[in-house]
C-alpha cells in the first residue's frame, strides 16, 4: 500500500444549494446527486491537487480514450447515517483495494490509499446532510477513474480523473426477482475482465438483460463462459443458493467479481451456524433441487440491493418457481448485515468505519 501524503484537498463550497429540491421521502435509486464531488487529475505521470468543488459537468475533448476505448474503472459503496447522525461507511478499505485491482487491470495507473480515504471522507463531511436516514435509504457513492487524455491511437490514456460523486438512494429492488438463466451470452472469461469493476463488464450486460426483460424476466444469472453450465453471478450481484440449509455460493475466480457484501455474508453466515459451502454449482443440480424440493432459496447480493431474493428462474424455456420459506436466510443475513452497516447492532468483525 502506498504510504503517500495526500496533499490538502482544496475544497470550493457550492453557492446554491439543490438539497431543498429533493423529496428525501421518496428516493428513487441513484438519481440524484449531491452538491459536491471529488476530483483529482492525473498529469505529467503522476496525481495533482485534490479538490472538491460543486458538483457539474466535465467537459472532454471528443478524442479522449475514455469514449473509444472504455479506459475506466468504477466503485459502489453506501454512507449510512445512524440515529444520532454519526456517519458510516462498510468496509471502505476493500473498495480502496478493490478499485486499485480493476485500475490495474485496464492499464490505469493506481490511486494512493489516501486520495480515496481522505478524498470520500471529506465529500462525505461536506455532504452529510444529503445521507437520507429513512428505512433502507443511504447515499449511494461512486467513485470512478476515467482515461481523459486525447487522440485516437489505440493506446492507455495519459491522462486521468479520479472523482468521487454521491446520490442520496431509497432501495434497490422493493419485490422479489425473477432471473433468466443464460445459455449463450457471457458476463466475463478466463484471462477477461470480469474481477474488474471496468465500465464496458455493465455495458456488455445490457444487451443480454434487455433480451431477458423483453420475457419478463428481471435479470440474467450468468453461467459460465466455456459451457453455460455452472452459475456464476445473477445481474451485477453475486449469487447464493440455499440447498436444503446449506448456502451455496461459486468461488470468486478471473471472471466472478469479489463482492463486499459475499465475502460478508459469508463470515456472517459461518459465524451463525449456517453451513456455507464455496463450490461450483451446476444447472443441473438446481434444476434437481428444485424437482425434488430441496431448492429452497436463491438470492443475489451485492452493495447496491444488499440482498435480493429471487421468485422463480427461468432455463430451457421453463420457469422454476422457489417456494415461500419461513425464516428465510436472505431475510436473516439481510438483517444481520444492514444492522451491522446502520450501526444498529454490535460489529464482532470491525466492518464499520466512522466517518464523522
Ligand atoms: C458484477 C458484480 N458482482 C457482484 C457485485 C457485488 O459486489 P459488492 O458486494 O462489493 O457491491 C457487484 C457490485 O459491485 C458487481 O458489479
Amino acid at each position: 500500500m502506498s504510504v503517500e501524503v495526500i496533499p490538502t484537498i482544496k475544497i470550493e463550497k457550492t453557492l446554491n444549494s439543490k438539497i431543498d429540491k429533493v423529496d428525501f421521502n421518496n428516493l428513487p435509486f441513484g438519481q440524484y446527486t449531491t452538491d459536491h464531488m471529488f476530483i483529482c487529475d492525473y498529469v505529467d505521470g503522476k496525481w495533482q491537487q485534490p479538490k472538491i468543488v460543486p458538483y457539474q459537468n466535465i467537459s472532454l475533448d471528443p478524442s479522449s480514450k475514455i469514449f473509444h476505448y472504455g479506459q475506466s474503472v468504477f466503485e459502489g459503496m453506501k454512507a449510512y447515517k445512524d440515529i444520532d447522525g454519526k456517519v458510516w461507511l462498510f468496509r471502505p478499505e476493500d473498495n480502496q483495494r478493490r478499485i486499485n485491482i480493476s485500475a490495474k487491470r485496464m492499464a490505469i495507473p493506481e490511486l494512493p490509499a489516501e486520495y480515496f480515504m481522505e478524498g470520500l471522507k471529506a465529500l462525505l463531511k461536506l455532504d452529510s446532510d444529503w445521507i437520507p436516514t429513512s428505512e433502507g435509504s443511504s447515499l449511494y457513492v461512486r467513485p470512478f477513474v476515467f482515461a481523459s487524455g486525447d487522440g485516437f491511437h489505440a493506446s492507455p490514456s495519459d491522462e486521468y480523473k479520479f472523482v468521487i460523486a454521491c446520490s442520496p438512494s431509497g432501495t434497490y429492488f422493493n419485490r422479489k426477482v425473477k432471473l433468466l438463466i443464460e445459455q449463450h451470452f457471457s458476463r466475463s472469461a478466463n484471462g477477461g475482465v470480469g474481477y474488474a469493476k471496468a465500465g464496458g463488464n455493465y455495458g456488455g450486460q445490457f444487451y443480454p438483460t434487455k433480451l431477458a426483460n423483453d420475457k419478463g424476466y428481471d435479470q440474467v444469472i450468468w453461467t459460465d463462459d466455456t459451457t453455460h453450465e455452472y452459475i456464476e453471478e445473477a445481474g451485477a450481484m453475486n449469487i447464493f443458493i440455499r440447498i436444503g440449509d446449506t448456502l451455496i455460493t461459486a468461488p470468486v475466480s478471473d471472471r466472478i467479481l469479489d463482492g463486499i457484501t459475499r465475502k460478508s455474508i459469508i463470515e456472517i453466515a459461518k459465524d451463525e451456524g449456517i453451513d456455507v459451502e464455496v463450490r461450483r454449482i451446476s444447472v443441473n443440480e438446481l434444476q434437481e433441487a428444485s424437482k425434488t424440493g430441496s431448492l429452497k432459496e436463491i438470492f443475489g447480493a451485492g452493495t447496491a440491493a444488499v440482498i435480493s431474493p429471487v421468485y422463480a428462474f427461468g432455463y430451457n424455456e421453463k420457469d422454476y418457481h422457489l417456494p415461500d420459506v419461513e425464516n428465510s436466510y436472505a431475510d436473516f443475513l439481510k438483517k444481520k448485515i444492514t444492522d451491522i452497516q446502520y450501526n444498529r447492532s454490535e460489529d464482532k468483525f470491525g466492518w464499520r468505519y466512522l466517518v464523522e
